[in-house]
């Protein structure tokens, strides 16, 4: 999600890192995210447990990273994201958790990585591909080579899954998403005004720039023009959904 562009507030932060004070990320989204533990553990469910490699796009603090060597005791999980600041707290939180063997990093910009897959040594055969509150950050075009490239990484039956906000399907549901978040936060035991004034100001950086939205249709659309031969939407809770699918039919 994006930073608020707030003037008063001088630290210059990537999109999507949001919180000034990373330390502050893993508290501040799930007040600011309605039912954000329950959209990462239905992408969770999605994932064969059996899998034995796992490519991370936008791995933040770690919070999802965490959830998917739990669930897959197999897996390597490779965990891409172009902030050192979130990497270095992800990997401290992963050493903590005694992961450390079976997640790696890789600092890089997912947006250069579907420009330039050589430059890095990320490889393919992937056995899935899931990233969370990250891709929303690249205008369409980007999003679309990045499904192309997900879709070349992956193993013939794979998946790829993506958490995301997408465009309110009309102008009269901007205004019910918001109440909804309103609401969620007011139940957390705190308002979206307080969440927000922990907020920093991001610049663009990269290929990711303040909220990139797109219609989820148009999401669906991508992935089946990049290859995917099964897609669907496993949850939707007002703005934010949970899609993707299998590269073959299932
Ligand atoms: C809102 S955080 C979500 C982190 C994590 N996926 C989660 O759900 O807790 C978005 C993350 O995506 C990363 N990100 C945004 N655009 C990126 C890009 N173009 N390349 C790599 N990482 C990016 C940000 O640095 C940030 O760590």
């Amino acid at each position: 999600m994006d930073a608020k562009p707030d003037a008063s507030n001088m630290q210059q932060l990537f999109p999507g890192e949001v919180f000034a004070n990373t330390a502050d990320f893993d508290t501040g989204i799930r007040q600011l995210i309605p039912r954000y533990d329950e959209m990462l553990e239905v992408i969770i469910r999605c994932l064969p447990s059996t899998s034995h490699r796992v490519l991370e796009l936008g791995c933040g603090t770690g919070e999802f990273s965490l959830k998917i060597l739990q669930r897959c005791p197999d897996a390597q999980v490779i965990a891409l994201d172009y902030s050192p600041r979130m990497l270095q707290y992800a990997q401290a939180k992963i050493t903590a958790a005694g992961y450390q063997n079976r997640w790696s990093s890789i600092e890089a910009d997912f947006g250069e990585w579907a420009n330039n897959p050589e430059k890095w040594a990320i490889g393919g055969e992937f056995d899935a591909c899931v990233s969370s509150l990250a891709i929303h950050h690249l205008q369409d075009e980007m999003k679309f080579k990045l499904f192309q490239q997900i879709a070349a990484s992956l193993n013939s039956n794979s998946c790829f899954w993506n958490a995301d906000p997408t465009l309110p399907e009309s102008p009269v549901l901007v205004e019910v998403y918001k109440a909804a978040r309103e609401e969620w936060a007011t139940e957390q035991g705190i308002t979206l005004t307080e969440v927000r004034a922990k907020v920093g100001t991001s610049v663009t950086q990269g290929y990711s720039s303040q909220n990139q939205l797109a219609s989820l249709d148009a999401h669906l659309q991508m992935l089946t023009q990049a290859g995917f031969a099964t897609v669907a939407v496993p949850w939707k809770y007002y703005g934010m959904a949970v899609f993707g699918g299998w590269l073959c039919e299932f």
